[in-house]
């Protein structure tokens, strides 16, 4: 069940893969449009096989899905969905991934994907007055030679992409592998940075995106909980952490919601914001992710407001939009919350 405070706060998403937001039918749809066998006969089928055992047993499908998407109408139909659904849970701002190396090594045009995808952004502005921004993602399993070729197919669009960041299998495939292509999105394209780091991998890999990547978010980050010195780090800087609570659940990061780690993370003063990362793939939307911490973690809608309003203060936008934002969700602060995020102790 979603509280009417959860629907009606506003919110930002920062942690989803385009890809990851092909629903059970539009799979189905788009494989018969455009003659794409898939070992599903029908939605239904899709969806009993939304079972995982861990992040590689997703990124099977999450790979074999993603070849329905054959023509620019298709990247186009995809975002325009994914932005529509988005509006109705109140997003009012999301930062969307795509990886286009998953699609250039099936012999799409770089410009039928990022085209469309920009298109579908933009219009989705135009009709429902709700700003995106658009993140190339690296696939971590491939050569850093081959994430440089992408990083220049991609060039001729780089301002209208706001970030790198870094996405696949993460255990055995280091932030550092990758250190070249972030400086030269840092330093050459001008982009922001983030990178999956923590989801599999340790705390480790965490540092590793931050120190040696420069990361100015970490897209995931759950597991820098066994480093205290890194955990002091993220909180003392402020480093948005864009945590996603089911797809972690799905995934088998933890057991399940009641031992996820995000309410100690927000007690210990992380940054950190709720994001729905592939939802069909692991059963929600943004609003259901902020209902379940809340159902079986007991977070207060004063937290839940703390980290919507995280949301904001860790999006790529301009001061003035940024402004607008936290002008809006001032409206929504429940009620009694001071200033610094905390309910006066009575008495
Ligand atoms: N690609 C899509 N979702 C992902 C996730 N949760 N981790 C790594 N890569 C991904
Ligand atoms: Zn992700």
């Amino acid at each position: 069940m979603i509280s009417p405070f959860i629907a009606n706060l506003p919110k930002a998403e920062l942690h989803m893969h385009l890809e990851g937001s092909l629903e059970p039918e539009t799979l189905i749809k788009l494989a018969a449009r455009n003659g794409i066998r898939l070992p599903y006969a029908d939605a239904e089928a899709v969806q009993c096989a939304y079972q995982f055992d861990n992040l590689k047993s997703f990124l099977d499908l999450f790979y074999l899905g993603l070849t329905v998407l054959q023509k620019g109408s298709d990247f186009y139909e995809m975002t325009a969905a994914y932005f529509a659904r988005a509006v109705r849970e109140n997003v009012r701002h999301a930062e969307v991934f795509i990886s286009p190396q998953a699609h250039l090594r099936r012999g799409i045009p770089i410009a039928v994907v990022i085209e469309n995808v920009l298109a579908a952004i933009d219009d989705a502005r135009a009709r429902h007055g709700m700003t995106g921004g658009l993140i190339v993602g690296i696939q971590r399993q491939f050569d850093e030679s081959d994430a440089l070729a992408m990083i220049q197919l991609v060039k001729p669009w780089r301002d209208r992409i706001i970030g790198l960041g870094m996405g696949g299998p993460e255990l055995d495939n280091p932030p550092s592998k990758f250190a070249r292509a972030y400086d030269i999105a840092r330093c050459d394209c001008g982009w922001h940075t983030m990178a999956h780091a923590g989801e599999e991998g340790g705390a480790d890999y965490v540092r590793d995106a931050l120190h040696t990547l420069k990361c100015e978010r970490i897209d995931h980050g759950v597991r820098c909980e066994g480093d205290p010195d890194l955990m002091r780090e993220l909180a003392e800087r402020g480093v948005p952490l864009t945590v996603c609570p089911m797809s972690n659940c799905m995934l088998k990061v933890f057991p399940d919601m009641a031992s996820h780690n995000i309410r100690r993370l927000h007690e210990a003063g992380l940054r950190i914001t709720v994001n729905s990362d592939d939802p069909p793939y692991f059963g929600g939307y943004i609003n259901e992710n902020y209902a379940a911490i809340q159902t079986e973690l007991g977070m207060s809608d004063g937290d839940l407001w703390q980290m919507a309003r995280n949301s904001f203060t860790s999006a790529f936008i301009s001061d003035d939009l940024r402004n607008r934002y936290l002008q809006d969700i001032e409206r929504h602060r429940p009620s009694g919350l001071n200033q610094h995020g905390t309910f006066p102790i009575a008495g």
